[in-house]
């Protein structure tokens, strides 16, 4: 079989972890890396990433995620958050890092700057904050892939209470807001999921080529 459909096939999304195994920091560092190059519309990222390693807090965000064991018991946990909102400085920011990690003047960039800005001003307020938590699931598919690939266990999680986990975190004082919980970790042998076949539509249901 083809490596990547049986990496595909190898992950679930586990609901018991091993709570003796540990991801390397050298793994962990692929993960962060597989999010941080995940790609975004217009290449904005109004993303953030919350490492949670605090083990008290980890045990109060999981009686707001439906008691899931993952919460606890999984080597790392991160929450997916989003920008509650996108502001000026936000695309100034990323013209200048275009700038800087191209070496191209800013002059002759400027205008893709303001084209983001007639865009992404053009929606409500409302529009831009969901359009914004679309990103962090583009992140979550690139870095489910990529535990797969390294034999590493994971979790999507929306299980649990983002309006609990947004105040708890203090989130809305950031411009953020919770979308989404990845857990890693590796697999408990006690996890019966484990070795449930998959459950998928078949392609003929799924595709429609249209000549
Ligand atoms: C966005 C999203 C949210 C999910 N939330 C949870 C969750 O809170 N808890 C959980 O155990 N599984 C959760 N799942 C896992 C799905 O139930 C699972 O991916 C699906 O049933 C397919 O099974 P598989 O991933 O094992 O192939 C979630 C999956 C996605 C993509």
């Amino acid at each position: 079989m083809n490596k990547l459909i049986e990496d595909l096939n190898w992950r679930y999304a586990t609901k018991k972890y091993d709570t003796n195994k540990k991801i390397s920091a050298a793994d962990f560092d692929v993960i962060k890396e597989s999010l941080r190059l995940t790609p975004s519309s217009y290449g904005l990222q109004p993303l953030k990433y919350l490492v949670i390693e605090n083990k008290e807090l980890r045990e109060e965000l999981r009686t707001h995620s439906f008691n899931q064991s993952q919460i606890t018991d999984a080597s790392h946990i991160v929450v997916f958050c989003s920008y509650i909102d996108i502001f000026e400085n936000h695309i100034d920011e990323y013209i200048e890092n275009i700038g800087k990690t191209r070496s191209q003047q800013i002059e002759t960039i400027k205008g893709f700057g303001e084209y983001m800005k007639k865009e992404i001003f053009s929606m409500d307020k409302e529009h831009r904050a969901n359009w914004n938590s679309k990103q962090a699931y583009i992140a979550l598919g690139q870095v489910l892939h990529t535990c797969a690939n390294l034999k590493i266990d994971a979790t999507p999680m929306e299980g649990f209470k983002a309006e609990k986990y947004d105040e708890l975190l203090g989130l809305k004082e950031q411009n953020l807001k919770s979308i989404l919980v990845c857990a890693f970790g590796y697999r408990s042998f006690e996890d019966g999921n484990a070795n449930l076949a998959k459950v998928r539509k078949n392609s003929a249901d799924l595709f429609l080529t249209i000549n």
